[in-house]
């Protein structure tokens, strides 16, 4: 395996950077598709609508308003009971629906009332919905959302116009499709957009974690290694009560903890026995230097992972490097990827040591609660041990030769 220096790493960190990638995507992708219908249906007055998103040859409902349904469905709360309307997930991209013909031909429809289709169009009026909920569909407008290529991302579709005093009027004014259809390009934009950013993370993802694997020099195990360690941090921090947010966050930081190997000769790195004291002192420089590589970025993950490079072989009891840090003013994720760190240690084989069993590392584990590890985090990863155990599985090492208890 090529062996890049340090200063070419930190150059293809820094650029990686520049790309900007804004990890909340999908998150906000949502909340800007609902304020899109939001906005379609305030400039019609229509009372209801959907956005659906195309996948391969279904339509899918991704947005759903419904003002009636919203209030009946408050009502029926209130008086303790609830409705319940079994939600379709999708429909298939065909002719026979409505949705879908607008999918397939990319046409306009504008029909001033559901229930009165005629009977030479290819596509009728689906009423399960109306059953189930009681509500009564009348006039409806469906434009497809095209993207910058005309393929098509999805179709908005809005329900019931109504005037400005809230009376039903059929069908939807004519002068409303333009905008509707500039809206609905809006949306397939920023579809198309966020899938793009999807890739981008995957691949963003992917580069630092082959960064680190190049880095840590070992073998293919190594990338096993980076996995695991990665995901149980995540889980402890998730047990710890931390939101999906910040339990993505420290999963994707966690990948470069050890990225300061780089700087660490092979010859103590893959060393086959104990270290000398002037090798582990060696050693211990892995911290600094990966703090040094990660430092100075705008990203906020390549911040955490620089706290955490420096931060992941501190002890609860001060006792730990590079700096003698002594329990909360370790920082957090510190304190956590230590734990999942030395768990993954144990429980692997290394070029210097045989794997322990599962038991006998949570022994150890136990044993340095308040000495090693910050104690309410020992109580988290044995609490998640059910889902670290599951993760261990799914990315074990090809040889496990455990040796006993001792
Ligand atoms: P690593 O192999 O990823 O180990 C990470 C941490 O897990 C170690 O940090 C230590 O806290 C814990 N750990 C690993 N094996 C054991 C064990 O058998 N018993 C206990 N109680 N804890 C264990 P540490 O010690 O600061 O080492 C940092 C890195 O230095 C290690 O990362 C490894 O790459 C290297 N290293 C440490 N000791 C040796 C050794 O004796 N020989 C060689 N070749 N490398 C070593
Ligand atoms: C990986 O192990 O693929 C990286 C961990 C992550 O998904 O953040
Ligand atoms: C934090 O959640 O950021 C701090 C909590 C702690 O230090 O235990
Ligand atoms: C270590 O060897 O530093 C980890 C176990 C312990 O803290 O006693
Ligand atoms: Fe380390």
């Amino acid at each position: 395996m090529m062996n890049p220096s340090v200063n070419e790493l930190s150059d293809q960190l820094r650029q990686l950077n520049r790309i900007g990638i804004a990890l909340s995507g999908e998150r906000d992708l949502k909340s800007l598709l609902d304020k899109i219908l939001f906005e379609a249906r305030r400039f019609t007055r229509a009372e209801a609508g959907t956005l659906y998103i195309r996948r391969k040859d279904q339509l899918f409902f991704e947005v759903v308003q419904n003002d009636l349904v919203t209030r009946l469905d408050a009502a029926a709360d209130r008086q303790g009971k609830t409705r319940r309307i079994p939600a379709r997930s999708s429909i298939p991209l065909a002719k026979n629906s409505l949705a879908g013909y607008v999918g397939v031909t990319k046409e306009v429809v504008n029909i001033p009332d559901a229930y009165a289709i005629p009977a030479d169009k290819d596509y009728s009026f689906n009423d399960s919905f109306d059953r189930a909920s009681g509500y009564r569909t009348r006039s409806m407008l469906l434009v497809p959302m095209l993207d910058g290529q005309d393929s098509l991302v999805g179709v908005l579709q809005l329900i019931n116009a109504r005037d400005d005093g809230g009376a039903e009027v059929v069908p939807f004014d004519a002068r409303f499709e333009e905008l509707v259809h500039s809206l609905a390009s809006q949306a397939a934009v920023a579809i198309t957009n966020a899938d793009l950013m999807a890739l981008l993370k995957a691949s963003y993802l992917d580069t630092i974690t082959r960064l680190a694997i190049a880095a840590e020099y070992r073998d293919i195990d190594t990338a096993n290694h980076i996995h695991r360690m990665s995901r149980y941090s995540a889980e402890i921090a998730r047990e710890y009560g931390w939101m999906a947010d910040r339990v993505e966050m420290i999963q994707h930081a966690a990948i470069m903890h050890d990225v300061g190997k780089i700087g660490i000769s092979d010859s103590i790195l893959l060393k086959p026995g104990k270290l000398t004291d002037e090798e582990y002192a060696e050693m211990k420089k892995h911290t600094l230097i990966g703090a040094r590589i990660l430092g100075g970025s705008d990203s906020e993950i390549l911040q955490l992972s620089e706290l955490i490079a420096l931060t992941h072989h501190e002890r609860w009891d001060g006792k730990g490097y590079p700096r003698g840090l002594a329990a909360e003013s370790i920082p957090i994720e510190g304190r956590m990827v230590a734990l999942a760190d030395v768990f993954d240690a144990l429980t692997s084989k290394r070029c210097y040591k045989p794997a322990y069993p599962t038991e006998r590392a949570i022994e150890i584990i136990r044993e340095s609660s308040g000495s090693h590890f910050d104690p309410a985090l020992v109580v988290a990863l044995e609490a998640s041990l059910p889902r670290i155990l599951s993760i261990k599985a799914a990315y074990r090492d090809r040889e496990e030769d455990e040796i006993q208890a001792s």
